[in-house]
């Protein structure tokens, strides 16, 4: 093909999903795998959303509603916003890719922590912006390192609390100060997409920051928690000058139909949301324990996932584990050639893993 590829987009490096359970078992022609490996919900979706999609399906031939009148409005009551705060998106990815659309151009820099989630590089290169990755410290974000790399030419600094893959989170104090620190014209984007699992309680909270007026734009996901990630659906907290910005470039009609309803019937559904983090939190304590008895470093979590390292190369393991039908996420693409990260499953899935991998390392 002749056509011409800007250098900015052949330098974007292509996204590495979780194996799906189809492809693992039509490689190897196993069957009944499970998959760990994407920080999916595993009770599957809200019974309510499940309940709401059904009863809309017969109305599929209407376009959604353009902004999502009633899932922003219950968004913005739940978050002592107003509905004016709130971009939904095709899951968060969509804001993200707003944010770089709208905000960035060639030339800017976009500080991030390496690693991170993969989108934030993917849409500051698209945009032939630069992205300037900062080492983790301890598995940590690293603030103080990210602030001495703000400059003239920086426009956003994304940041990912709590941090996939390694579960850990931001010290709210140290975030503050940074904040305090960061000029005018640069955006922090705080990505939230595993708040809702986190079990110490006054870990930092952009919807805090968000209605006290900084220039903050929080992201979260109704991908996790909610079960919903099939449907992609996803929001943005903002302020209201930045939240009119991204309406420009979003697509009119970017959250579906089924999506919406789901969106909506989840948020209500306390019962569901209760019993998931029942099951993760439990789920998170046995792995921590079982990963500990087999002598394997493993990270406290503030999330859904935990990240462990293994005595030898991380992708054998996760071969051997796959011809064993389970799935889990190798890191070496992180920078991580020696951990790998296991979404908490359901009960019976968090055993067969453990057992999978005490065959697999022979211990
Ligand atoms: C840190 C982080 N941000 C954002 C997302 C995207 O989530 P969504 O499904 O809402 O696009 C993920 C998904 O895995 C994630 O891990």
């Amino acid at each position: 093909m002749t056509f011409k590829v800007p250098d900015h987009i052949l330098s974007i490096p292509a996204y590495v999903p979780g194996k799906p359970i189809e492809e693992v078992e039509r490689e190897r022609g196993i069957r009944g795998s499970i998959k760990l490996a994407s920080n999916e919900n595993p009770l599957g979706p809200s019974p309510k959303a499940i309940e709401a999609v059904r009863g809309i399906l017969a109305g599929v031939h209407r376009y959604p509603e353009s902004g999502g009148f009633e899932l922003t409005r219950r968004l913005a009551g739940r978050l002592k916003l107003t509905p004016e705060h709130i971009v939904l998106g095709n899951g968060s990815d969509d804001i993200i890719a707003m944010l770089g659309t709208a905000y960035l151009q060639p030339g800017n820099e976009v500080v991030m922590a390496r690693p991170s989630f993969q989108m934030y590089e993917i849409v500051t290169r698209a945009a032939g912006a630069v992205p300037v990755e900062v080492p983790l410290k301890a598995f940590h974000n690293d603030l103080a390192a990210m602030a001495a790399k703000l400059t003239p030419r920086t426009r956003m600094v994304f940041l990912n609390t709590p941090h996939n893959p390694t579960g850990t989170i931001v010290n709210r104090a140290e975030l503050e100060a940074f904040m305090a620190a960061l000029p005018a014209e640069v955006i922090l984007v705080l990505d939230e997409a595993y708040i809702e699992f986190a079990r110490t309680p006054g870990g930092p909270d952009s919807a805090e920051y968000v209605r006290a007026g900084r220039p903050v734009v929080g992201l979260r996901t109704f991908s996790k928690v909610y079960g919903l990630a099939g449907l992609r659906v996803g929001y943005g907290l903002m302020p209201p000058a930045v939240a009119e910005v991204l309406n420009r470039v979003r697509q009119p009609f970017n959250v579906n139909l089924l999506a919406q309803k789901a969106a909506v019937a989840a948020l209500d559904d306390d019962e569901f949301l209760d019993e998931t983090l029942r099951v993760v939190h439990a789920g998170v304590d046995y792995l921590q324990r079982a990963l500990g008895a087999l002598g394997l470093e493993c990270l406290p979590t503030h999330s859904n996932f935990l990240f462990f390292r293994v005595p030898k190369p991380a992708r054998e393991v996760f071969e051997d584990l796959l011809d064993r039908g389970v799935i889990v996420r190798p890191l070496a693409s992180y920078g991580y050639p020696e951990h790998l990260r296991v979404s908490v499953g359901r009960p019976e899935e968090n055993a067969r893993f453990v057992e999978a991998l005490q065959q697999v390392l022979g211990v």
